[in-house]
């Protein structure tokens, strides 16, 4: 039991809400019945994944290298690398985890596919990949249909790489501007990504995985029939713009930044000990921007917190007045992107009840 409260500001993790955020998407995707692979650049720390995995995730999704070795050094042992992969340094790193782990990674071209083939060749190893469709991002990813079925053929075509299915991220769904076009874009990314599954069967490629996903997405285009697995990260903690794009209500989020309220040098500004560096500048996700302010201040919602800099926050108070914290006083704010601010930090400090009981370093935080 660790009972020391750390100095502000400092990331605090209700341990009861993200048990209960975990065991909520676990069980939509049993009862979907789809498998879970929960993208852990969400909280990087082994000791969250280990709780996904209990609850039924079939393995991990991850984003970087540094992530897939701290998730197998945590215990680990299936990983799937949703990026592409161009530099030896990064593929020499990839085929020495797949010699203790079952690892898969991400593949959108010819010439990053000829990169890894040629890497397994030499090693006299096979790869498994996963070709990546762009249902609407436009980050990476080749088109749905026939794009994808050119890619695969040439796939099939590379002894060192096994084609095991195609996958999306819709994250484009961060734009949406009311929970029915959250739902449209969700449905979107699912169907889209059947009829690509059936396009490259029909060819006789085979397609064991169709996976998709993001946190305001998965509960839709995971009930898409065809569709084998879902990959949200977020809906650990969910944050300020999942509660903007009405994924969850404030009640849900997990994590939250503590910050002291260190000045109110004139009538309507308060300032915190809290700024750009713990909080996070997002407004939005992929380049969105879809919330007002910095975050949501638990005790006083209709506070703005309107302007950072590195290491203060400037809150405005309401012109019509209303409750006001005190200089001294500590505020608990759901930062607007929790992802991001959990790689500010390097321990989240755990809590149950009120009561501070665990710390758990970020072990996978930055590079
Ligand atoms: C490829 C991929 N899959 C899954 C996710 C998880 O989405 P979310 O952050 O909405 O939970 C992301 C997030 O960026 C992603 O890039």
């Amino acid at each position: 039991m660790e009972r020391e409260r750390p100095d502000t500001p400092f990331v605090l993790l209700d341990r009861d809400k993200l048990e209960a955020n975990i065991a909520a998407m676990a069980a939509f995707s049993r009862a979907a019945g789809v498998a879970l692979r929960p993208h852990v650049k969400a909280h990087k720390t082994s000791e969250i994944a280990l709780k996904q995995l209990a609850a039924g995730a079939v393995g991990v999704t991850v984003t970087t290298l540094k992530e897939a070795e701290v998730m197998y050094g945590g215990g680990v042992k299936n990983i799937f690398l949703a990026c592409q992969l161009a530099d030896s340094g990064k593929i020499r790193r990839l085929f020495s985890l797949g010699e203790k782990a079952e690892v898969s990674v991400a593949l959108d071209s010819n010439e990053g596919a000829l990169l890894l083939a040629g890497a397994a060749k030499e090693r006299k190893r096979r790869l498994s990949v996963l070709l990546e469709v762009n249902t609407g991002l436009d980050r990476c990813g080749v088109l749905p249909g026939k794009e994808t079925l050119e890619l695969a053929r040439e796939v099939m075509k590379m002894p060192g790489l096994r084609l095991k299915g195609i996958f999306t991220h819709a994250g484009q769904v961060y734009g949406a501007s009311s929970p029915a076009e959250v739902s449209a874009i969700g449905r979107q990314e699912g169907e889209l990504m059947v009829k690509t599954a059936e396009i490259l069967r029909q060819a006789g490629i085979p397609v064991e995985v169709v996976s998709v996903g993001s946190t305001p997405t998965a509960c839709v285009a995971g009930m898409v029939k065809g569709v084998t697995e879902i990959r949200p990260g977020n809906y650990v903690f969910y944050d300020a713009i999942q509660v903007g794009l009405g994924v969850v209500p404030a009640q849900r989020c997990a994590l939250s930044v503590v910050a002291t309220v260190i000045s109110k040098p004139v009538p309507g500004r308060i300032v915190i000990d809290a700024g750009s560096k713990s909080l996070a500048l997002d407004r939005g996700a992929h380049g969105t921007t879809v919330v007002e302010g910095y975050g949501i201040i638990k005790k006083y919602p209709h506070l703005t917190l309107a302007r950072l800099s590195e290491e203060h926050g400037i809150i405005q108070s309401a012109p019509e007045g209303g409750r006001e914290p005190e200089i001294g006083e500590q505020l608990e704010i759901i930062p607007n992107h929790a992802c991001v601010v959990v790689n500010l930090a390097d321990h989240l400090v755990v809590a149950r009840d009120g009561e501070i009981v665990e710390r758990w370093q970020v072990k996978a935080r930055g590079h």
